[in-house]
């Protein structure tokens, strides 16, 4: 089986052939079955933006699964922003998407609601991969930056997540852990921990760091560093979530970004048309050539919260 950090890497890394305005349909998509979340993770737009909260409808997902399947797609994740396990029928829609042929069906949760019972319901869907966000090494720092004393809670699931696995040799469990260059050393701190009890634990560079240090300086826990400015948007252009790898919002719109839950990126309503009309629209071929161009100035991207200007 292919490793976590290679996945994620083919996702952030457009390769030549769909660095193009009319990429044909990734292999990969998102799928979100809820917007809802538990935790207030103060670097997550899920918690500093007002977005619509809500769950999928069950038939529309159903539809959008056969669909990815029929044009292709291997990899799906049941999860874009919000939390996965909040959805009562997910290993019901896991189930689904293995019943029909996807080949790779993961998610990605806090792991607050990752209890025994609930586990061994998701191993019995077919569930591939399961990965657990834990962003702070230590109880103090985790209920700061999460909004909620879980950190006990969630090492105690992740050590049951892997015993109750024991030698079966699915869904594959891994973590991973935010970092900034203010926080390096946490992660070690976490790793020390978790990692015996998952396949692989492994740094995400946090992105937006520079507008929430300067938005959460009253925090505490993340300064800024001398020096540091963060990624900018122009060197992350074009950006990979335009080109790799598409979000399918709860309530059934495409959306060409990544981490912000904002209409003003969706660009395609799909209970009206299909995944490849919503993949191929004008409007996002449009911004596409933008980012090929390098010049993202008077489109949507403009405001990226992930990158500084
Ligand atoms: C938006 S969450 C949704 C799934 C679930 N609620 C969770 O936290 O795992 C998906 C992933 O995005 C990460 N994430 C959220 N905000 C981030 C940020 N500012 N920088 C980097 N990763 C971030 C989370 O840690 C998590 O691994
Ligand atoms: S990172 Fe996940 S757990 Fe944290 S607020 Fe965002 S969606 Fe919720
Ligand atoms: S807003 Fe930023 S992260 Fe989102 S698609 Fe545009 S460049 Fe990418």
């Amino acid at each position: 089986m292919k490793k976590i950090k290679e996945r994620v890497f083919e996702t952030n890394n457009i390769p030549a052939e769909y660095l193009v305005e009319l990429p044909k349909f990734p292999k990969k998509a998102k799928v979100e079955a809820t917007s809802r979340c538990d935790l207030k993770c103060f670097y997550c737009s899920h918690t500093y933006k007002q977005i619509k909260k809500g769950d999928i409808d069950r038939k529309f997902l159903f539809r959008i699964l056969q669909e990815l399947k029929d044009i292709g797609v291997e990899e799906v994740g049941l999860f874009w922003i919000g939390e996965p396990l909040l959805v009562k029928d997910l290993p019901e829609y896991v189930a689904y998407a293995k019943k029909i042929g996807l080949e790779y069906v993961f998610i990605t949760t806090n792991g607050r609601l990752a209890t025994p019972g609930r586990i061994q319901q998701l191993f019995d869907s077919g569930l591939d991969s399961i990965k657990f966000s834990i962003n702070a090494g230590n109880r103090t720092l985790y209920q700061k930056s999460h909004g909620v004393d879980a950190f006990d809670t969630v090492v105690s699931n992740i050590k049951s997540t892997w015993n109750y696995r024991g030698n079966k040799s699915k869904p594959a469990i891994y973590a991973s852990s935010i970092f900034d260059p203010n926080t390096k050393n946490d992660f070690e701190e976490i790793n020390s921990i978790i990692d015996p009890y998952v396949d692989e634990h492994y740094p995400l560079r946090m992105y937006g760091e520079y507008s929430f240090l300067r938005e959460n300086d009253n925090q505490g826990i993340f300064k800024p560093v001398p020096n540091n400015i963060g990624r900018t948007l122009s060197s992350m252009l074009p950006c990979w979530s335009l080109f790799t790898i598409p979000h399918i919002s709860f309530d059934g719109y495409m959306s060409a970004c990544y981490c912000d839950h904002d209409e003003k990126y969706y660009f395609g309503n799909l209970n009206e048309i299909s995944l490849i009309e919503a993949w191929h629209s004008e409007e996002l071929a449009a911004l596409r050539r933008q980012h090929i161009a390098k010049a993202v100035k008077g489109t949507v991207c403009e405001d990226c919260i992930a990158y500084t200007v």
